[in-house]
């Protein structure tokens, strides 16, 4: 296992208390099998998603937490191994141009014992095991270990994505159901890329994991897009700021590709205010600005030959911890202040701390100092 210099200790003075705290969050709330709840203190997010968890897991490895990357990885591979009778499930309906129920897919979140918390949530969402491919493979590509031991989870992971990666299903925001989403096409490209420079597969597997990949990368350039810039979903028009990671993290598109770079400035001008806010339309608890998605924009920055803006988002993440230096969901201001209420009703408070946007956090500072 390689072992290189803790990238804590190159962060900038300022940041190092935030970046600390979240190491220690991460340590403390992974269940002792690897799954990390999306928050510990939100009753609904104490499950853990494929996304919140691989991006976690990728903030967790670059800041040198390799154990706890190791083990989400792990956990990942187990939940796919088990779930693959339901992934042959799957494809023998598509195959037999039978139409699945969105419970017959595999879910977006699990128990933190791996297994499927069964109830009326909005599970169908596709991105998070592209995801998990494409953290597995930086992860790994970090240790030095090989993939050997997840071959088997990558394999059902390529035959489920080849399967459904271009069809609707729901965005990252867990809404949306009826749209084919960039984004979502973007972490479906990334990760079947990455499987198969991570392992040997089948090789029509292969074939058809290039060609799906391909596709997909095909139809985010072509119906992804308007006046210029990534949309999101196919044939849309509006902008989501989840599209920064199309290229700061899937890697897709060129950083400096003029669609990425439009889009950037779409998002900038019409989604920042300080903080960085989902949507223009958002009203969930009030559509709060997102710690998660200024830690995103500032890798797109940092990666983009621009610290000093990296920097100001970043200082923006670091002020909106609490005096514990916990980070939130989201924070206002609020772009639907009048559904705040109707969202405090439901559920409480929003989430506090949610730890992806603690691993976003740490994500994103480590690329900073490289
Ligand atoms: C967000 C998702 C996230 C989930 C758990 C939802 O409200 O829209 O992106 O995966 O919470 O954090």
């Amino acid at each position: 296992m390689r072992t290189a210099v803790n990238p804590l200790t190159r962060l900038p003075e300022r940041w190092e208390p935030l970046a600390r705290r979240s190491v220690d969050l991460l340590r403390e709330h992974q269940d002792a099998r690897g799954a990390w709840p999306a928050s510990p203190a939100f009753a609904p997010y104490g499950y853990s998603w494929f996304r919140d968890g691989s991006f976690i897991a990728e903030g967790a490895s670059a800041a040198g937490l390799q154990a706890e990357a190791d083990a989400f990885h792990a956990w990942c591979a187990a939940v796919l191994e088990r779930e693959r009778p339901a992934v042959d499930r799957v494809l023998a309906m598509l195959e037999a141009s039978e139409r699945p129920d969105d419970a017959d897919y595999l879910p977006a979140r699990y128990r933190l014992d791996g297994t499927r918390q069964v109830d009326d949530w909005w599970n169908f969402q596709v991105d998070g095991y592209g995801t998990w491919l494409w953290a597995l493979e930086r992860h790994l590509a970090r240790t030095g270990a090989s993939a050997h031991v997840y071959a088997a989870a990558i394999e059902t992971a390529v035959r489920y994505l080849v399967a459904t990666g271009l069809a609707t299903c729901r965005d990252w925001w867990e809404e949306n159901r009826d749209h084919t989403h960039v984004a979502t096409l973007a972490g479906v490209a990334a990760g079947l890329f990455a499987a198969v420079r991570l392992t040997p597969l089948p090789r029509d597997l292969t074939l058809s994991a290039v060609e799906v990949a391909d596709r997909a990368v095909d139809l985010i350039r072509t119906r992804g897009t308007r006046d210029g810039h990534l949309v999101k979903w196919l044939d849309g028009a509006d902008v989501d700021a989840s599209l920064v990671s199309v290229a700061a993290l899937y890697d897709v598109l060129p950083l400096d590709d003029p669609l990425v770079t439009a889009t950037v400035s779409e998002v900038e001008e019409r989604l920042v205010d300080g903080g960085v806010h989902r949507y223009e339309a958002d009203t969930f608890y009030g559509g709060g600005q997102w710690p998660v998605l200024a830690s995103l924009l500032a890798i797109h920055w940092s990666r983009s030959g621009a610290p000093q803006r990296a920097a100001e988002l970043l200082d923006w993440v670091a002020t909106s911890a609490d005096h514990h230096l916990l980070l939130p969901e989201q924070l206002p201001p609020l772009l639907a202040p009048d559904v705040l209420d109707e969202w405090l009703e439901r559920w409480g408070p929003p989430a506090h701390p949610l730890l992806w946007s603690h691993g976003m956090f740490l994500a994103a500072a480590c690329t900073t100092v490289g």
